[in-house]
């Protein structure tokens, strides 16, 4: 079992979710971020950081967003650890306001 970040981190990044993490799973890319499954312990601290809502535990996943689950798992292993909290991406207020949060 492990937890996903999804779509809504898409041009977001806010990385709330790093600062709370105790084992450094995060991983980032110029757009997102990713949970590698085989690091992350369960603990859900992050769920709550996420001002997008964009963190869902793997068994919580609709059928829609069961992809994130794969994607997580390839890209956390092809980019670097996040362990600090970074500037959220140009726009991120903007596409927050347009996810309805
Ligand atoms: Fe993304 Fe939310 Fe973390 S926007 S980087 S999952 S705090």
């Amino acid at each position: 079992m492990t937890h996903v970040v999804t779509d809504n981190c898409h041009r977001c990044r806010y990385t709330d979710c790093v600062a709370t993490c105790p084992v450094a799973c995060f991983h980032v890319d110029e757009a997102r971020a990713y949970i590698d499954p085989e690091v992350c312990i369960d603990c859900s601290a992050c769920i709550p950081a996420c001002p997008v809502h964009a963190i869902a535990e793997e068994f919580d996943l609709p059928a829609d967003q069961q992809h994130w689950i794969e994607i997580n798992a390839r890209e956390a292993k092809r980019h670097p650890v996040q362990r600090a909290k970074l500037e959220p991406l140009a726009g991120a207020d903007e596409r927050r306001r347009a996810l309805g949060y």
